[in-house]
């Protein structure tokens, strides 16, 4: 779908290996790595780079402050990086170190290119001598006006400027503000969004300066071949690693695909470094006599408390506790999910349980698992009949994922197409509120066609197996669709499904890949409700997906204490027609009980994971229910009253100090507390959202 297939590059900023990674880092990455994702899934040709940034005079001290080598200071952090790509499933095509050998040659290559290059106003590459206030952190010298007073700061850092005078290499920016303005214009440089493109002009309008290319009071770096007691200007180096990781020292195959001959040439960068990728990259590319970058998106800032998470500022988060609490996906979805990608967002750990708690495991979690449940139940564990052809009355169902871009004979709005053009913007909180719309409506479509209800008239059969089938494409191609940003999530998915546990190829965006008749995979719940009643951090979930670190420590059941039989609950007719009868109940009526033997009742708050019948009993099912941080099995007599598929999701009443027992030989951990009208069960819910596992007192 989406057209012809393109040849795309695009990039991180490559990090400063002066601390370890941090959740800021892991944003632009996670982004990009969703773009290259989401490109693959349409079939396009991507080289996907990010790397470290190793040179510098803030690298060689915080090797020195780590009292080790720098070199082995470098690799050591340049490995903490690539550990977290690793665990968050970052798919870059390459790592460039600027330590580096064939950086080092690159760097070279483009020097003697530009020393090369002239301009009308002298040659684009002179000596002279610079005095000015630097800010080593930014590795950039600031006008006296950018600087925070009293105390000369960086406004970005809160640290001091050095006032530095030296004699460097210069490159002659200021001769290539006419042209740089044009290319801004004309859009051969697209940059996003509109605020920062403007910014760039009203830069490149107040005239551009100068830059220094060299430095010599800083050891570790490229030495300078002219002036070996010099090191390449630690921007020089790193602008140039977008070429230099290609292979352009050798002219290489992948730098002549990637960058000389690719459809789009992009970088993702934070706001604050829009400058050196918007003005001087352009032209140094351009002074070299090479093709310029045709996007910059400048995304913006991950903050705490309103300030920008950094190490200087002291506030930032440790992304492998995030993930371990959370899972990989989690963070992932939450990072693209919560703030605008051009915007500044604040971080909160309430933010992120939420987002967790309703968009994940409610509303994404309960509708694969309800869908599944039920079509596996109606269908003999095996998926149902494909419709022959699309069928209007049934409201759009498939007509939604269709479009005409993706095969002839299809027609309709398409919601593949809307959620990749939102990819494609980087707008990926607006891709995400697109396909959780959609789960929405999957959800109310669920309630409204109650297919337990229909399924019991012979003459609705048909239509309800049809129904159950657009559901589970649906569902497939909602995988898919998200599978750029929960690569995980979206393979269990396609496991519950019965399809192999592999990465979506591009024929996965068609409608109608289900088999009819083929089995379906074990039902797992895909993300286990955070508990947050405790009043202090959330528990940690154990996360089918995340890294063995994500599983949280299990409590201790209960269940064993040997105590007398419990005391029946209150109202003892309740828990009758509902539970499985471990203990028949003593007559209790008009008999007193103390808040002490209450106490030993242990009652807490359950979701329904899943349900079905238990073969040959007509009153019991089984139930998989969340207790938020275990899962318990519970034999339940509820069956006449409740088809399970209409349990999946409900929130109940669990005894859940009953000892185990087995009703017709399957294990029941648990009693479910119910009314008895009429005979009939009537379930003991809740009327606000509670999280599994809250006591209920
Ligand atoms: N080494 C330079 C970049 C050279 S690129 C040729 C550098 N490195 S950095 O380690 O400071 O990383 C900067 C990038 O990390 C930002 O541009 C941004 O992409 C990301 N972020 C770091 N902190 C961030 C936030 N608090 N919020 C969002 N992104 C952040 O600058």
């Amino acid at each position: 779908m989406g057209g012809s297939m393109k040849t795309t590059f695009h990039t991180t900023p490559i990090y400063y290996v002066n601390d370890v990674p941090h959740p800021g880092h892991a944003y632009t990455t996670v982004a990009a790595d969703t773009l290259a994702r989401a490109r693959r899934l349409r079939g396009w040709d991507v080289f996907f780079l990010t790397g470290t940034d190793e040179h510098g005079q803030n690298i060689e001290r915080a090797a020195r402050e780590k009292g080790m080598d720098t070199q082995a200071y470098c690799d050591m952090i340049a490995a903490r990086f690539r550990q977290l790509w690793d665990k968050l499933g970052i798919t870059y095509d390459r790592f460039i170190r600027t330590t580096d050998e064939v950086h080092k040659r690159g760097v070279l290559a483009l020097w003697s290119k530009l020393k090369e290059a002239q301009t009308p106003q002298g040659p684009a590459i002179y000596r002279a001598t610079y005095s000015g206030w630097y800010c080593p952190r930014c590795e950039e010298f600031k006008d006296e006006d950018e600087l925070k007073e009293p105390g000369h700061l960086c406004a970005i850092h809160e640290r001091p400027c050095e006032f530095t005078e030296e004699e460097n290499y210069f490159f002659r920016l200021s001769a290539y503000s006419s042209w740089l303005e044009e290319q801004i214009r004309s859009e051969v440089l697209r940059i996003e969004p509109a605020g920062r493109r403007n910014e760039v002009l009203a830069v490149i309008k107040q005239g551009l300066k100068d830059v220094s290319f060299s430095r010599a009071r800083v050891k570790w770096g490229i030495p300078v071949p002219e002036e070996p007691s010099h090191v390449f200007y630690v921007w020089m180096d790193a602008l140039t690693n977008y070429i230099t990781a290609l292979g352009y020292a050798d002219h290489a195959p992948e730098y002549v695909k990637f960058w000389e001959n690719a459809d789009e040439r992009m970088h993702f960068v934070g706001k604050e470094i829009i400058r050196f990728h918007c003005i001087v990259w352009p032209c140094m590319l351009h002074a070299a006599g090479l093709p310029v970058p045709t996007r910059v998106f400048a995304h913006g800032w991950l903050t705490r408390d309103g300030r920008k998470l950094s190490k200087t500022t002291g506030n930032t988060i440790d992304p492998d506790a995030l993930i371990a609490q959370y899972g990989v996906d989690a963070f992932r979805y939450f990072f693209l999910r919560e703030g605008s990608f051009g915007q500044d967002w604040d971080f909160t750990d309430g933010a992120m349980v939420k987002r967790y708690n309703s968009d994940l495991a409610n509303d994404l979690g309960n509708l694969v698992s309800r869908a599944i449940t039920m079509a596996a139940r109606f269908g003999d564990g095996k998926v149902p009949v494909k419709p022959a052809s699309l069928d209007g009355s049934n409201q759009g169902l498939e007509a939604r994922f269709q479009s005409p871009k993706m095969g002839p004979d299809h027609s309709g709005p398409a919601l593949l197409e809307s959620v990749f053009e939102r990819y494609e913007a980087l707008d990926y909180a607006g891709a995400l509120s697109l396909v959780w719309s959609w789960i929405g409506q999957l959800n109310q479509r669920i309630v409204a066609e109650a297919p337990w209800e229909a399924v019991k008239d012979p003459e609705r059969r048909t239509e309800i197996h049809q129904f159950l089938y657009r559901l589970l494409e649906a569902i497939r191609l909602i995988a898919v669709l998200l599978w750029p940003v929960m690569p995980q999530a979206s393979r269990r998915i396609f496991v519950m499904l019965g399809l192999p546990d592999t990465d979506p190829m591009p024929d996965a965006l068609h409608w109608g890949v289900l088999q009819t008749g083929h089995p379906f995979g074990p039902i797992q719940p895909l993300f286990p409700r955070i508990d947050v009643t405790a009043g202090g951090p959330p528990t940690p979930a154990n996360h089918p997906g995340s890294s063995p670190r994500a599983s949280g420590p299990r409590k201790e059941k209960t269940v064993s204490e040997p105590t007398k039989p419990a005391a029946p609950p209150t109202a003892p007719p309740a828990a009758a027609p509902a539970a499985p009868p471990v203990e028949k109940p003593q007559e209790a009526a008009g008999a007193q009980i103390d808040i002490g033997e209450f106490a030993k009742i242990e009652l807490r708050a359950a979701r329904v994971v899943s349900a079905e019948k238990i073969a040959g009993s007509r009153k019991l099912l089984k139930l998989q229910v969340d207790l938020g941080d275990e899962q318990r099995q519970i034999v339940s007599g509820i069956s006449d009253a409740y088809e399970p598929e209409a349990l999946v999701g409900k929130k109940i009443v669990l005894v859940a100090n009953l000892k185990p027992a087995k009703l017709m030989g399957v294990e029941s951990n648990g009693m479910v507390l119910a009314a008895s009208v009429d005979g009939r069960a009537v379930l003991c819910t809740f009327d606000a959202d509670v999280a599994p596992g809250t006591k209920v007192k």
